[in-house]
């Protein structure tokens, strides 16, 4: 199989990429680096000379995107922008980026005749569902609360019409969504990592303090409805995540109605609160990681967990790294060896 992975240069992408050159297939990255590494390009392209190709490409271009294309059998689209924050200060940003991305792909593939997709999906869609809805299934009414999710809600709309024309123009295609919890870890081998910039994410900045690169860990609030009063979110590692896209694109099949549409939360159904997580930093670190309590975020909620019942039943998928300190572990590992990153 030939694979395309928009976003291959980034922390999720370069792991699908590896688990599918390590599977014998061929990769084709398109990415415009924006977030993602060139080495992380480079290094994946030591792996497998002969089955590995980097494409430094916008999304927006859709005529490079339509070239990069050709011959591929399958998309996962992972290329995006990820943050939150800066979603809400700059929300026409993500729409072009994200929605209009999207847009562009879809029309790549429609020309390229790539009728499979898995796109990266985000449990931000749910926005703040209230505790009746938790765990997350997925009939969760989706309600986002920033410009982020609101891109990635737009996405599925967007992905959803492209095939309902698809199969009226007689060449369906097949779409996964699916849809993460808060994905962490490194592959076990350490050949690619974890590295965003700026850093957001729980577990890395952990790292960076117990690396001395920062002072200290900030806690948003210590004041909420939950055992430890901090908040709780789902860890998935980033290895499960990869074995769900395998698992759903073996399952994609444009050409029975029953392998056109599959929609997935991968999240582990256990929650874990900040001080679980600053905890097994300090316990697989061995360093002291200080931390300060800082004001709550807005829009925030206080506890996501995604139920991973459908995709246990439907796919037989389930988490094998099912402890934070496995994730942290192999996080860890990478960044004792990149202190810098990539
Ligand atoms: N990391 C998480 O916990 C998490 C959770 C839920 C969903 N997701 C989704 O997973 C996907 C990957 O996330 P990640 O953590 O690997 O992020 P990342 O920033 O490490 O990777 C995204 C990659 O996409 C590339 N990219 C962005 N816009 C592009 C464009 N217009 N053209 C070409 N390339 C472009 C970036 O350069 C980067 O390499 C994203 O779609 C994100 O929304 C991530």
């Amino acid at each position: 199989m030939h694979v395309l992975v928009t976003g291959g240069a980034g922390f999720i992408g370069s792991h699908a990429a590896l688990r599918l050159l390590d599977e014998g297939h061929r990769v084709t990255v398109v990415d415009n680096l924006v977030r993602g590494h060139r080495e992380a390009a480079t290094a994946l392209e030591r792996l497998a000379p002969d089955r590995f190709r980097f494409v430094e490409c916008d999304l927006l271009d859709t005529d490079r995107l339509a070239a990069a294309a050709q011959g591929c059998d399958l998309a996962m689209h992972f290329a995006a922008l990820a943050y939150v924050g800066e979603s809400v200060d700059e929300p026409l940003r993500y729409y072009r980026n994200n929605v209009g991305g999207t847009i562009s792909l879809l029309d790549a593939l429609t020309r390229a005749s790539v009728r499979r997709l898995v796109f990266s999906s985000t449990c931000a869609t749910y926005g703040e569902p209230s505790e009746e809805y938790i765990p997350i299934s997925e009939n969760c009414p989706q309600h986002p609360v920033n410009a982020y999710g609101r891109s990635k809600l737009m996405c599925e709309a967007v992905i959803r019409d492209w095939s309902l024309a698809r199969t009226r123009a007689s060449a369906p295609v097949a779409f996964a969504f699916l849809r993460y919890f808060n994905v962490a870890g490194s592959d076990a081998t350490g050949r690619v990592g974890e590295d965003h910039r700026p850093e957001t994410h729980l577990i890395p900045i952990c790292l960076e303090v117990a690396l001395g690169q920062r002072p200290s860990l900030t806690v948003f609030g210590e004041d909420w409805p939950t055992p430890d009063s901090t908040c709780i979110r789902d860890y998935v590692h980033v290895e499960d995540l990869i074995s769900a896209h395998v698992l759903v694109a073996q399952r994609l099949d444009p050409d029975r109605a029953e392998g056109r549409e599959f929609v997935f939360n991968v999240g582990t159904g256990r929650g874990a609160s900040v001080r679980e997580v600053l905890d097994s930093c300090r316990r697989v670190t061995g360093h002291a990681i200080p931390a300060i309590v800082g004001q709550r975020r807005a829009g925030d909620p206080p506890r996501l967990v995604g139920s991973p019942e459908k995709i246990r039943r439907e796919l037989g998928w389930s988490a094998k790294h099912v402890t934070l300190d496995t994730m942290v572990a192999s996080a860890w590992a990478w960044r004792q060896a990149h202190p810098k990153g990539w």
